[in-house]
This record gives structure tokens, sequence and C-alpha cells, in this order.
């Protein structure tokens, strides 16, 4: 079987799997990136965003032969630099408003979040729900989500130097 190439968090991988297989599975099973999650797997929860060459995508829809030579960020990729356990502008925002609860949700959230940020989104709660809208959240609300991001796009959360997300 010929193996699909693409990047993963910065770093270059191959898996040799069908070409159907979803990327979510590819992510979760065949590399251990199980920090994207599951929901629905219809492309109506979110939960499984990932980015490809920048974009959001529900990764539960996306077969590994569409993104054959692709930049995928999941949320593992977000922590300033790879491996290190430092966290990013919009992560640590997430923690002080909040905004991480059962941790279904938050993954993706994360990612749409982050793409918010990349795209030069400011602190508006509307653009910032918009961003999010095709992220579900079914415990607590939206509330401690937006501020987080906003937060982040406020460049207001303070901590560790050096995040190159921080000025994002
Ligand atoms: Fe992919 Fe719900 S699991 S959108
Ligand atoms: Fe549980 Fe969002 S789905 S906190």
């Amino acid at each position: 079987m010929t193996p699909y190439r693409l990047t993963v968090n910065g770093s270059p991988v191959e898996v040799a799997v069908p070409g159907s297989r979803r990327l979510l599975d590819v992510l979760r099973e065949d590399l251990g990136l199980t920090g994207t999650k599951e929901g629905c797997g219809e492309g109506e929860c979110g939960a499984c965003s990932v980015l490809v060459d920048g974009l959001v995508v529900d990764s539960c829809l996306v077969p590994v032969a569409q993104v054959e030579g692709s930049d995928v960020l999941t949320v593992e990729g977000l922590a300033a630099g790879t491996g290190s356990d430092e966290l990013s502008a919009l992560q640590r925002a997430f923690l002080l408003t909040g905004g991480a609860q059962c941790g279904i949700c938050t993954p993706g959230m994360l990612v749409a979040g982050q793409a918010y940020l990349d795209g030069g989104g400011r602190p508006d709660d509307d653009a910032i729900r918009e961003a999010i809208a095709g992220n579900l959240c079914r415990c607590t609300g939206y509330t401690k989500i937006v501020e987080a991001i906003a937060m982040a796009a406020a460049g207001s959360v303070g901590g560790e130097s050096g995040d190159a997300r921080e000025s994002a």
C-alpha cells in the first residue's frame, strides 16, 4: 500500500492506510493524537476540528487521501514549539476564563479559535461567535469560550514570553 505523506504539527508523517480512511482515525488511531475528539461523526459538531493548510475542517469528513501533502495542525500542535509543554496564549486564556470545560468540545474550540486569531481576529464577541459557529458545546454554553478567545485576541493573556502565537 502506497503511504500517504503529510505534515502533522510540523513533523512529516507517512501512513500506509486506505485512502478512504478518515483523517480523524489516522490522527487518533494511527498517530496516537487523541486530543482530537469524535462527537457526531457526521460533520455537525466540530469536536474533530483540525486545521488543514490553515483552514478549519471536520476531520471526521475528510479521507486521508484528500490531505496528501497538506499541513495538518491538531490541538496537540497548538502549544508553542513542538514537543514543548508550554501552552499557547489561547490555551492559557481558556484556563484563565474557565473556557476549558468538559473536554469534548474544547479541542475543536481551541482549533477554531486559533484559526480566528491567525486570521487577525479582533476581540469582537459577535465575530468570535461566528468563527466558532461550527463548534457545538452541549455542556455549559459559550460565554467563557468567547471570553477566552477575546482575551487572546486582545493580547491580554500574559504568561510566558517567546510564544510564537502570543501576538496572533
Ligand atoms: Fe466531526 Fe462531529 S465528529 S463534526
Ligand atoms: Fe462539554 Fe463543551 S461539550 S464543555
